[in-house]
């Protein structure tokens, strides 16, 4: 089969490596792709929200299979151009991607279904919103601008001032534009925080092993949020009898909502949920693998991905038994001096040789260039070091071994992952 994945990060290289096991795999193409991607997959230089580029790429290129990885394009319909074009293409259209790409969406769908969630707020008036924040005088209290906002349209609140600023900053001064035209104002809740990625043709769900993100710049979960500074699988507050409350309780219930919709979701849905004192509820969904999630879940899958992409496509999910390794993966986020504020690109990264492997661990690259035989940062987030073994102790040691050879100015990642809380 010609395949071609659509996106640059770490979570698509992740991909690009499970796709390459598959022996259906005859030649795969990655857009845009980036410096890492380039040595196990073709690039095509098309722009990742270029979809009617993408599908006439698709065409002519003979593609059996098309791969949406990113939300963004998800949001805008890029399936959708696939299907009408008639050709395969694994991820949810843009009708079902909203459970991701409005917030306002998935917190309605989630009160009117009885999935658990943090109990929230609606606003469109700036006024209004204040008001209300105001009158419950409660904090923390957490603002959500609705749309996509690369991953940063969350604000928690520690006072009643902070989120009339952070109310202000969203709706008035546009922080994130277009984004912030409705909020949603919503408890704040404590306890562990998993990730479990789905696979699910819009009848059957199959949840992945799960994940923890450590989604703070520095240790000990001080700094800024990122887009995520490492994982590690299997989450271990993340027990069988939780998974199966959550199966029961919102996973089932969430695929049978969208459905009664008229909103199937089909593709891989991913549940960000906290395990609060009264039970597990649902923190977010987005419409896709996570990032970095996927560059621990992924080395842990068995089964063959092409397989799993067809079987959701065709609805016979239901039909596959998708296996797993047993033990853990982890994954350190290497990032630029300065993420997730500003940061250089171009620096050059020493100690990964072309494949970029390092003794036995897997480097995913995130941001990077690969240039006259030389790699260089490209973006905030540059490498996932990765490692699977028996135990968590011995992924993460054989991460960090790898992570220690890799050298680039201003690099930065966190010491504790696997560590917190
Ligand atoms: P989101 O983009 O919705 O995943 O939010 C980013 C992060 O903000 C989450 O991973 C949580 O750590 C935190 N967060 C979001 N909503 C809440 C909430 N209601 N209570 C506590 N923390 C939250
Ligand atoms: N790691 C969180 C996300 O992919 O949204």
């Amino acid at each position: 089969m010609n395949i071609l994945m659509i996106g640059s990060g770490g979570r698509e290289h992740a991909l690009v490596k499970k796709l390459l096991e598959s022996p259906k795999c005859t030649k795969l193409y990655c857009a845009p792709g980036n410096g890492g991607i380039a040595a196990d997959a073709e690039l095509v230089d098309i722009n990742v929200m270029d979809k009617h580029g993408m599908v006439e790429f698709a065409k002519k290129n003979s593609i059996d299979l098309a791969f949406v990885a990113p939300d963004d394009p998800l949001a805008d319909g890029m399936v959708d151009v696939f299907e009408a074009a008639g050709i395969r293409a694994f991820g949810p259209n843009a009708k079902a991607a909203v459970i991701e790409a409005s917030k306002v969406f998935s917190k309605n769908l989630m009160k009117k279904y009885n999935i658990p969630t943090a109990k929230y707020e609606v606003f469109d008036n700036v006024e209004k919103a204040i008001q209300y924040v105001k009158s419950e005088n409660t904090a923390p209290i957490v603002v959500k601008a609705d749309g996509l906002a690369l991953g940063k349209g969350v604000i928690i609140a520690q006072t009643v001032d902070e989120a009339v600023a952070a109310i202000k900053s969203i709706m008035q001064d546009k922080k994130f534009g277009d984004s912030g035209n409705n909020i949603v104002i919503e408890e704040f809740l404590t306890g562990p925080e998993v990730s479990v990625l789905a696979f699910t043709d819009g009848k059957c769900v199959k949840p992945m092993v799960s994940s923890k993100d450590h989604k703070r710049a520095y240790d000990n979960d001080e700094g800024l949020n990122t887009g995520g500074m490492g994982t590690i699988s299997p989450n271990p507050y993340y027990t069988d009898e939780i998974a199966q409350e959550c199966m029961d309780t919102i996973f089932k219930p969430t695929i049978d909502a969208m459905n009664k919709e008229g909103r199937p979701f089909k593709g891989c849905l991913y549940f960000g949920l906290m395990l609060t004192p009264n039970g597990p509820k649902v923190i977010e969904y987005n419409a896709r693998f996570g990032d970095p999630e996927a560059q621990v879940v992924l080395p842990r899958l068995k089964t063959d991905l092409v397989d799993i992409c067809e079987a959701v496509i065709d609805e016979k999910l239901s039909d596959i038994d998708i296996e797993w390794y047993d033990g853990a993966a982890a994954c350190v986020v290497m990032a630029s001096g300065g993420y997730p504020l500003s940061y250089k690109k171009g620096i050059e990264i020493f100690g990964l040789d072309q494949k970029g492997q390092v003794d036995g661990a897997v480097v995913y690259h995130a941001g990077t260039k690969f240039e006259n035989g030389k790699y260089y940062t490209n973006g905030g987030r540059v490498l996932g070091v990765t490692a699977r073994a028996d135990n968590l102790d011995d992924a993460l040691k054989k991460a960090y071994a790898a992570v220690d050879k890799i050298k680039f100015d201003g690099a930065h990642y966190r010491k504790d992952i696997g560590k917190t809380k």
